[in-house]
């Protein structure tokens, strides 16, 4: 389903990325106790956690921007664990950073163009359906084209990161928190495009603090907190469960007067009483 790739065996049946027991630490603190998680071919997979739950810090580390302190990731069958970020790239794992990254001085167009020269294809025709797709996808690009990119609004950049990100034809695409900070009417726009760009066939893990959204267009979902997966299950399901909708969905209110309870009893370890456990998610943005 998606590009073949000169340097990737292809496999069948396999996830195309396996996490193994990944920590990460930030100087002497680690961030990631050892998560795993999986993203078969063609999934739309989606983290959700509370702020600091280290959504962005999985998001770095299967980019290459951090070194894992131990664990394994394996992408299509082979180890990337040592690989450096800008080889992951060539191998496909693209991602939309989280706060858009638009270069203001260039025009849409250039950022587009940008995100293809990230990497490396044979031919002008890769260009051409990379674009042709982006534009189809986005047409309020193809109108803007022309237009400096820091003069968009700010539902128009988060278009124009995903997009720039196409461009680069992921065989996975990372998306960190792609809602951020838009309106409610575009968010909807946003999503609908993610569930598109999925059911064409890329491969997508997704960080969302829109929760509702999230798991309602998502095969499966992650939990995390304080640095652990606490819990994983399909989208749907996880959206009618109910330690999740009490944590993330902000529901349970209503189930009884105290609201002090802490946030997911969910099953599984928790991870153990360090300071930022005792946080109250802050997922209604
Ligand atoms: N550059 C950094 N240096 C030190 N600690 C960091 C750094 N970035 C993140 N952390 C810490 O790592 C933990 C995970 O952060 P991370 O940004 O991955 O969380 P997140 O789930 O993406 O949160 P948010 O929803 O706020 O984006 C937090 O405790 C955070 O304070
Ligand atoms: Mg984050």
């Amino acid at each position: 389903m998606s590009q073949p790739d000169p340097n990737q065996p292809t496999t069948s049946g396999d996830p195309l990325l396996e996490i193994s027991n990944m920590a990460v630490a930030y100087g002497r603190i680690e961030a990631l106790h050892g998560i795993s998680l999986t993203v078969n071919p063609g999934e739309l997979v989606t983290l959700i956690g509370a702020n600091g739950a280290g959504k962005t810090t999985t998001m770095r580390a299967i980019s290459g921007i951090l070194p894992l302190s131990s664990g394994r990731v394996i992408f299509d069958g082979r180890d990337i664990t040592r690989m450096k970020a800008h080889q992951r790239v060539a191998a496909g794992i693209i991602q939309a950073p989280e706060g858009r990254g638009v270069f203001p001085g260039m025009t849409v167009q250039e950022n587009l163009d940008m995100g293809h020269y990230a990497r490396k294809f044979d031919s002008k025709a890769d260009y051409d359906e990379a674009l042709e797709r982006v534009y189809s996808l986005f047409p309020r690009l193809l109108e803007r084209r022309k237009q400096a990119g820091g003069t968009m609004s700010g539902g128009e950049q988060q278009m124009l990161a995903i997009g720039r990100a196409l461009m680069a034809r992921p065989r996975l695409l990372l998306l960190d928190e792609p809602s951020m900070g838009l309106a409610p009417m575009i968010i909807q726009q946003i999503f609908r495009i993610i569930s598109e760009i999925n059911q064409q066939g890329t491969t997508i893990l997704l960080v969302e603090q829109n929760a509702q959204q999230a798991l309602s267009r998502s095969d499966r979902a992650y939990i995390m907190e304080t640095g652990e997966v606490i819990k994983t299950g399909v989208g749907k399901e996880l959206l009618v469960d109910p330690s999740v909708k009490e944590a993330y969905l902000g529901v349970g209110a209503d189930s009884g007067s105290d609201t002090s309870r802490a946030a997911a009893p969910a099953a599984g370890a928790v991870a153990g009483g360090a300071a930022g456990a005792a946080e109250r998610p802050d997922l209604r943005k």
